[in-house]
């Protein structure tokens, strides 16, 4: 069985691959995707494939590779993946959640907090030497303690988040397809509304689901316009779940007070005018960048690619009917 490592990944997922001796394993050493087209050229006979979230893997790259029994995403997010098509094909797709729930949730209370309380303008301030020292007037933000927070999306990452949001005395309301178990809500200390009710009420509203036809562009000019003009917006999940165009006309128009993001809906490209706006915190695709849950999720990944080369059943497949 052959396969293919799109990137260099973390050693903890290459010690799995370089102990499974009974495959055979290529790799790109380097920390860059490839073009498509070489991607393609070095997956052509492979069984299998680890990729990246910064790999698109569509039906021309799944015509071009037809041995394909797996494809190993080292995300837990697997929209770069046309699923349908492998699963079409009789292709496993795997993802690595869970090991980067908690990563994902601190980041987020790092982009909450950093817009709230304009820590990218303080720092820029001061390593500019432009600060000539403390002021009652100076870059007053938003209060966290006490205040509302909608949490748009209530999986694992939600909840964490919502768990952190306890220590900030938060009311916490949020918006999901399904309701979570009643203990959980009152654990939590959550309440389940619309999501208009969300936005209207929500001084921080952060989006936790997945990217999915339903939730493209779910925070547009429509809900932008809804929100109060002192709340913030933040997103650690994925680019296209806001309308860029929309959300950059908001924060130049100050009809909200600002955004923290981590994630944008054509990445590495930023949308015009982005950069220029102080009211926006900008982090470079972050939320599971530690040591430690990089390690795992490398781990996660490497495993499941392995696993069903092996012909075992994968811990994390997304697509499950593939292996009945
Ligand atoms: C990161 O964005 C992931 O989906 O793991």
């Amino acid at each position: 069985m052959k396969a293919f490592v799109s990137r260099a990944i973390p050693p903890a997922g290459l010690k799995v691959l370089e102990e499974s001796t009974d495959l055979d394993i290529t790799y790109n050493t380097l920390d860059e995707g490839f073009s498509k087209s070489e991607l393609i050229a070095r997956t052509r006979d492979a069984d299998g494939l680890l990729c990246l979230l910064t790999d698109t893997i569509d039906a021309e790259v799944l015509d071009q590779c037809p041995n394909l029994k797996v494809i190993s995403n080292m995300a837990v997010g697997y929209n770069n993946i046309d699923v349908v098509e492998a699963t079409k094909r009789g292709i496993v797709v795997t993802n690595t959640p869970g090991v980067l729930t908690e990563a994902t949730a601190d980041f987020t209370w790092a982009l909450l907090l950093a817009a709230a309380r304009r820590v990218g303008e303080g720092e820029r301030l001061v390593r500019s030497h432009n600060w000539h020292g403390w002021g009652p007037l100076q870059l007053l933000g938003g209060a966290v303690n006490g205040k509302t927070l909608g949490l748009i999306g209530m999986g694992r990452i939600g909840q964490a988040v919502a768990r952190r949001a306890a220590g900030f005395n938060m009311d916490i309301i949020y918006y999901n397809r399904s309701a979570l178990e009643p203990a959980l809500e009152n654990e939590l200390k959550l309440r389940r509304v619309e999501l208009d009710e969300l936005l209207v009420t929500s001084d921080y509203v952060s989006l936790h689901a997945p990217y999915t036809n339903q939730t493209h562009h779910i925070i547009n000019a429509e809900s932008l316009g809804r929100m109060k003009p002192t709340a913030y917006l933040i997103n650690t999940s994925r680019g296209p779940l806001v309308d860029e165009a929309a959300l950059v006309a908001a924060l130049q128009a100050g009809q909200i007070a600002g955004a923290g993001l981590d994630v944008f809906e054509k990445e590495p490209e930023l949308y015009p005018g982005l950069t220029e706006l102080d009211n926006v915190v900008l982090a470079p695709h972050l939320g599971s960048a530690t040591h430690e849950t990089r390690g795992e999720m490398s781990r996660l990944a490497a495993t499941n690619l392995v696993a069903v080369l092996r012909g075992q059943r994968p811990a994390n497949p997304v697509n499950p009917e593939v292996l009945s």
